[in-house]
């Protein structure tokens, strides 16, 4: 008896001098979810993860996650996602840590159809969050989707799907995907993939700054096309600033789709974006989706109001520079300044002109 409480009052003294009980150290799947129960600083090393099953880390409020390592996930066709990650207040460190997605085993140049691919990361975090340094290597299909979060701040993000260049067999691999949520900044990161660098489908107060996008579609907004029920298809109070976009498809891709009836588009800005190396629009704004197409007839729906545009500058590798195709009455007051995209093939062509540019 005495023996037991002088080893408890030791492990209670070794708790209160480390914040890291040791074996919060998980290396197995299997010890996941004790490890998620009793402590507060877990560390996640060298896990990997059985097929069909999502690494689902719903953290104590407050608690700290950090990766060490490489995650692995073994193959199957399945939605996923690979991981979860949710919680209040929480802080996620991928120090250095390497999320392995092994899309090859996937990839078949087909993305959403084809072979069933899962999706990658979801976050569903709040009340002042941070994931900082989290690196996700070759996504099956999306990478990064932003679900039901608010007030989270993603900083220090790598996601390299560049891999998925080589024959065109990596496909919808957008980088971030965010929806459903509110007060969301993405910071000081860097994707190189073959879809949307950020694709905004639905929510309000989001910051995207400094990040560096290559090989994909672009800054991108595409509202209107999933109606969840219940809510409108809104995107409001969007930034993105100091971003570079080179070897894309589009620089800034603005879309609106007829799928799902009524929403709007407000207070979107986009400064200090340096464009190179576009292919098909340096800007693109088209109101004439309709089933995941253009279709050259645009509605006005969805209602894009306030799109400011300040100090976008870049080159295109052909194509066109400014492509913008509103319904009559889908376009008001936007505010472009210091707005130059050259080199393209074709002229641009506006069925609605900006203020200060002309088209
Ligand atoms: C540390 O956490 C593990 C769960 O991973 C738990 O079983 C163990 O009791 C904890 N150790 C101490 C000393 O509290
Ligand atoms: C911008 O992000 C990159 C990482 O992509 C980082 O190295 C750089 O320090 C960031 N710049 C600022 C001003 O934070
Ligand atoms: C817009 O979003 C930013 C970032 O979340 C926030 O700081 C700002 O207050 C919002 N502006 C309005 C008018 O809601
Ligand atoms: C979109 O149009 C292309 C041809 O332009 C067609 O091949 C494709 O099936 C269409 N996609 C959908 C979802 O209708």
């Amino acid at each position: 008896m005495k023996l037991f409480i002088v080893t408890l009052l030791a492990s209670i003294a070794a708790i209160q001098a480390s914040p890291l009980n040791a074996s919060c150290t998980v290396t197995s799947y299997s010890g996941v979810a004790a490890a998620l129960q009793s402590c507060s600083a877990l560390v996640i090393k060298d896990l990997t993860v059985p097929a069909k099953t999502t690494l689902e880390l719903n953290l104590k409020s407050g608690a700290s996650l950090t990766f060490a390592g490489t995650i692995r996930w073994e193959y199957a066709q399945w939605q996923g996602p690979l991981i979860e990650i949710k919680g209040n207040k929480v802080t996620v460190n991928g120090a250095g840590a390497t999320l392995d997605g092994q899309g090859a085993k996937w990839w078949d140049g087909k993305g959403d159809s084809g072979k069933i691919k899962p999706k990658f990361l979801r976050i569903k975090t709040t009340g002042g969050s941070v994931l900082k340094n989290i690196k996700l290597l070759n996504c099956p299909k999306q990478c990064v989707s932003i679900n039901s979060a608010s007030n989270t701040v993603l900083d220090h993000f790598t996601i390299d799907v560049s891999a998925g260049d080589s024959g065109s067999k990596g496909h919808n691999t957008d980088g971030f995907d965010v929806s459903s949520s509110t007060g969301i900044t993405v910071q000081n990161s860097v994707v190189k993939n073959q879809d949307d660098c950020v694709a905004v489908n639905q929510g309000s107060n989001y910051i995207f700054q400094n990040l560096t996008c290559s090989g994909g579609h672009g800054l991108s907004l595409s509202v209107g096309q999933t109606s969840a029920s219940g809510s409108a298809n809104i995107v409001k109070n969007v930034t993105f600033s100091d971003c570079t976009v080179t070897n894309s498809d589009n620089g800034i891709h603005v879309k609106t789709h007829s799928d799902a009836g009524a929403g709007s588009v407000s207070d979107v800005t986009y400064k200090n974006i340096k464009l190179s190396g576009i292919r098909k629009y340096g800007i693109s704004v088209q109101e004439d989706y309709e089933k995941g197409n253009s279709t050259g007839t645009p509605k006005a729906n969805i209602p894009i109001t306030k799109l400011t545009l300040s100090n976008v500058k870049g080159t295109m590798s052909g194509g066109m520079g400014v492509y913008i195709l509103c319904a009559s009455g889908g376009c008001s007051n936007w505010p472009w300044s210091g707005v130059s995209i050259t080199s393209g093939k074709k002229s641009n062509y506006c069925t609605f002109t900006p203020s200060g540019f002309s088209c």
